[in-house]
Order: structure tokens, then sequence, then C-alpha cells
């Protein structure tokens, strides 16, 4: 399988691995990915059904650490902590940045990553619900996190952009900023701003030892005018997943910075949309999903399209 997955739990060329990214991301084969397009849990919105122990923070503490200090994803995962969940802006996007450290091992240097991310505003104290927005409201869990700094009651915390950021302080290469403008965003409550109704894709490269930036790129396959500012509905995912990728956005990405017969992963697959739509586009896919209930949605999913390829494309799709 030249040029493609071949570690011992990656067999197939399309596929659904139910775990945590930060794990499954080391049985990928080295430089054998030809992009990674992917939205990761947003800062303090959504649980997924996923448990996440908020005593992380003082844990942290009582081993001598400061709140200022990082504890790296394993300990914090070990500690019962999840991805979207970290008590400070600061954690998640250094947990962000230690993930894609890790996936730059397995990506081609031709590849690039699209990262999808949306805003948070900051509320001391917020319920996290399962598959709805941030908000107070009965029956959810309610978390506390501390206030301080930039960290103040009704702030629009710009995570997006500081994620962004953070990622070229490391070293990815920053092509485009693309806006998706949602024209149907859900109605809110708030009498005193206007509504979120815009996410971010970012489109990052990577660096070359020499020379500029070189990477697989076919604009002709990308929205009709080429311009960072694309308007598309929001699609309910299946199986109650509420932050599924709209299939024509996340189509585009693949068509015009994934070559013909590469491959694509998904680190955060959720109901495996882009994993769907890139064997729909014959290229070979990954999904990774921790939730048990998605990943077993996405895998029946991936079935489905696989199972209404053409026969040819489908025997080169193998198995989920
Ligand atoms: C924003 S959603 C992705 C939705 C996806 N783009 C789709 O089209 O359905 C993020 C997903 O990441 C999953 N997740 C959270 N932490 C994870 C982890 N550590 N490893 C793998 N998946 C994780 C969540 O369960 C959730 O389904």
């Amino acid at each position: 399988m030249g040029g493609r997955a071949t570690g011992d739990v990656l067999k197939s060329p399309a596929r659904i691995l139910r775990g945590d990214a930060f794990d499954l991301i080391g049985a990928v084969d080295e430089a054998s990915v030809d992009l990674i397009v992917t939205s990761p849990p947003y800062w303090g919105l959504r649980s997924y059904g996923l448990e996440h122990s908020d005593e992380v923070l003082d844990r942290w503490e009582a081993a001598g650490c400061s709140r200022d200090r990082v504890p790296p994803y394993d300990w914090y995962a070990r500690e019962g902590g999840q991805l979207g969940q970290e008590p400070y802006p600061s954690w998640y996007i250094a947990h962000l940045v230690e993930f894609f450290e890790r996936a730059r091992r397995v990506l081609k240097p031709s590849a690039s990553l699209w990262l999808n991310l949306g805003d948070t505003y900051f509320a001391r104290w917020s319920s996290i619900r399962d598959g709805g927005r941030q908000g107070i409201s009965e029956g959810r869990t309610r978390r506390r996190t501390p206030s301080g700094g930039y960290l103040h009651d009704k702030q629009l915390l710009l995570l997006p952009a500081r994620v962004a950021i953070a990622l070229q302080d490391a070293g990815w290469i920053l092509r485009n900023d693309l806006i998706w403008s949602k024209p149907n965003p859900m109605p809110r409550p708030e009498q005193d701003r206007l509504r979120l109704a815009h996410e971010h894709w970012f489109h990052f490269v990577q660096r070359r030892t020499t020379g500029r930036p070189s990477y697989f790129y076919d604009l002709s396959q990308a929205e009709e005018g080429g311009l960072d500012v694309v308007s598309v509905r929001p699609v309910a995912g299946t199986n109650g997943h509420s932050a599924a990728f709209p299939p024509g956005l996340v189509r585009r990405r693949i068509q015009s910075t994934c070559p013909p017969d590469g491959l694509v992963l998904d680190p955060f697959c959720g109901t495996g949309r882009a994993v769907i739509e890139a064997v729909r586009l014959g290229r070979d896919a990954i999904g990774f999903e921790r939730q048990a209930g998605y990943a077993s949605e996405a895998r029946r999913a991936l079935k489905n399209a696989l199972a209404e390829l053409p026969e040819k494309q489908a025997a080169k799709s193998a198995s989920v």
C-alpha cells in the first residue's frame, strides 16, 4: 500500500477508528497523509457525551503546578480531562498545538491542514451541554471557569484567532482564513450583541527546510470565484450530532487540497462527514472519533457510502 497508512491498526484505506486522536495518530504511517481536515471540539461549548472531570485543575495545583503552566495532554487526559473542556483557553490552545505537532509526523511535505473552529463567549459559570450551545440553563452540567486577565464575563474570546496564532508560532504557515458564513444562525436570547453567524476554516501548510512552502493545490476545484468567504447553511448531523460539516464545504477543501489518489485524515470525525466525502471523491480516508455512538454512526454511514460507490471505486476503498 505504497504511500498509504499501513500501520498495524490501519490496514485498510477507508476506516473509522474509535479512540483518542492523541493516541491513534501514533498508529498512522509517517509521511502518508495528504490532507488533514478537521473540526476539534470548540472550547467550553459541548461535551459530546464524553465524561469530564472538573477536578483536573485542583489536581494540577495539588501536584505543585501553577495554573499558568499547561499540563501535557497525556497527564490531562489521564486525570479525566476532555479536549475542549479545559479550565482555561490557554490549556485548550496548547493541547491543540500539541496534537498538531504529533500530526506533523504523518503529513507528506506537500500536505495541507484545514482546521475549522468557532468562537466562544466567556462566562464564569457556564453550562456545558451534550449537543447544544453554551449558556445558563437548568439541568445541565454547570462549570466554574476562573476569570482573570482577558477572561471576563461577556468577552468574545477570539479563540480561533488565538489557536491560529499559536500554530503560526509553532511553525505552521497560514495560507487562508476562510470565513464560513451561516445564513441561518440559531436564534439567541441576548439583546446586547449581534448573533455569531460565522466560523473559521484555517488553511495551514508546512515550512520547508529551504525555500518557500510548496504544496498540492487545485484552485479550479474551490468555490466559484475563489474567495475566502463562503456562505453555506449548516446541515444537522445524524445521531443527534450538532456540529457536523456541511458536505459541500468539506468536499471543496478535499478536491482543492488533496490529490485525486490521496489520503484524507479527520482526527475528530464525529459522524464522519469528511471521511465519507473523501471516499465519494475517490480518496482514501481515515477518521478518529472518541465517542462510541458517533464512531458507530460514522462507520454505518461510511458503509452505506461505500455501498453506493461504483464497484471499482468501492473495491479500492476496501472495508470499514
Ligand atoms: C466538532 S465535532 C466534529 C464533527 C464532524 N466534523 C462531523 O462532520 O460530524 C468534534 C468531535 O470530536 C470528538 N472528540 C472529542 N475529543 C476527542 C478526542 N480526544 N479524540 C477523538 N475525538 C474526539 C467529539 O466526540 C466530536 O464528535
